[in-house]
């Protein structure tokens, strides 16, 4: 099924709905991101494989984002089994298998553990019936969906601060509305900058091997009127000797509790520039990124892509077959070259372990 995604009234400026229920809610439909910006379509998911296969193959992509895919997806299943008639425990054990299967589709992003454990917390009690636990996991994961909303919005706030008028914004790989419920968190202080009656202009790095940058930061900004650029990520470093950019925006895949952050790969070739050239290199990451567990970035598990998304990625062969190739999907910036984490509770600066910590203690308290 394909249509053209409509732009969400809820996300200021109109911004594309990257996620939403199907009209009888066993299904999702996302805005299928491996056809941007050739053309904007959404893609109906019904089955486990299809989520999987959705998040596997970034259809859904950017930390957030593909947290909430899954809840939504389990929340989705479950509605459908309990429509057909499973038992409460058959429809617990399904819910397991599926949690299970999808908490492997990305390891780096730790979003997609913590909704799901998330999600499997939030059924550890009785109910009457399957449909009423299936509705259940539904609100929560409407909650996780919402909260990444407010979250966006807050830290678009906070790191508006950060943003005088005219400023030349550099930033990586994709962490916008596109990767997010809400309006990114990387290009949230942007727009927030902008609504405010800013101007600023913004250097999207193209982003290997998917082209996330130049595909999907460019296409999302160029839609909202943001003056963008795009560079191809060798060529940042022309543009930090020649014309330096401002500042540094990146999003985060997950943050260790020392303040590393693992993200795009190419993010930390673009922070020893930006500290070489003594411009501010900001991360911008709601709490439900860091991963208090992993006391360092060499902690944090690294997806490696495909060879053959570089040997022909977009059709064309771009490398020999006999060739080796290398493709981790991220790397880690260490701490040291962050001069500041931006969360939904504001701007942490470093040493960061203590106000990591304290930052997801409160995002932790219960909900009043
Ligand atoms: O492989 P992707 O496209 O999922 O990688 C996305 C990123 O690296 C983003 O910067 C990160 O997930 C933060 S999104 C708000």
């Amino acid at each position: 099924m394909s249509r053209r995604a409509a732009p969400s009234p809820e996300r200021s400026p109109p911004l594309p709905e990257t996620i939403r229920w199907s009209p009888d809610g066993t299904g999702l439909l996302i805005l299928d991101q491996t056809r941007l910006p050739e053309s904007n379509e959404e893609r109906l998911l019904t089955t486990v494989d299809d989520i999987e296969e959705a998040i596997r193959s970034l259809r859904v992509r950017g930390a957030p984002l593909i947290g909430i895919t899954a809840a939504m997806g389990v929340a989705a299943l479950a509605r459908r089994r309990a429509r057909e008639g499973a038992s409460e425990s058959e429809l617990r054990a399904s819910i397991a298998a599926w949690i299970e299967r999808l908490s492997e589709a990305r390891p780096t992003a730790v979003n997609l553990i913590w909704a799901l454990r998330r999600l499997s917390a939030s059924i550890e009690t009785t109910f009457p019936d399957p449909p009423a636990l299936a509705e259940h996991l539904a609100a929560e994961a409407d909650d996780i969906r919402d909260e990444d909303r407010r979250m966006c919005r807050a830290i678009g706030e906070h790191a508006a601060t950060l943003l005088a008028d005219g400023d030349v914004v550099i930033t990586h790989c994709n962490a916008g509305a596109l990767a997010t419920g809400g309006i990114g968190t990387a290009l949230a202080p942007i727009y927030v900058a902008t609504e405010t009656g800013k101007t600023v202009r913004v250097y999207a790095d193209e982003t290997r091997p998917l082209l996330q940058g130049s595909r999907l930061t460019a296409w999302e900004l160029s839609q909202a009127g943001i003056d963008v650029t795009v560079l191809a990520d060798s060529m940042a470093g022309s543009l930090f000797a020649s014309d330096p950019p401002d500042i540094v925006f990146v999003g985060s895949d997950r943050i260790a509790a020392n303040g590393d952050v693992a993200n795009k790969i190419g993010t930390y070739g673009l922070a020893v520039l930006a500290a070489h050239h003594e411009i501010p290199f900001y991360v911008l990451a709601p709490t439900s990124t860091i991963d208090l567990d992993s006391s360092t970035g060499s902690d944090i598990p690294i997806e490696h892509r495909s060879p053959e998304e570089i040997r022909r990625g977009f059709g064309s062969v771009t490398a020999p077959e006999a060739a080796g190739v290398y493709s981790p999907a991220f790397d880690i910036t260490p701490a040291a070259l962050v001069a500041g984490i931006v969360t939904e509770w504001g701007i942490h600066r470093p040493p960061y372990t203590e106000s990591l910590a304290t930052a997801v203690g409160r995002a932790r308290r219960p909900r009043a």
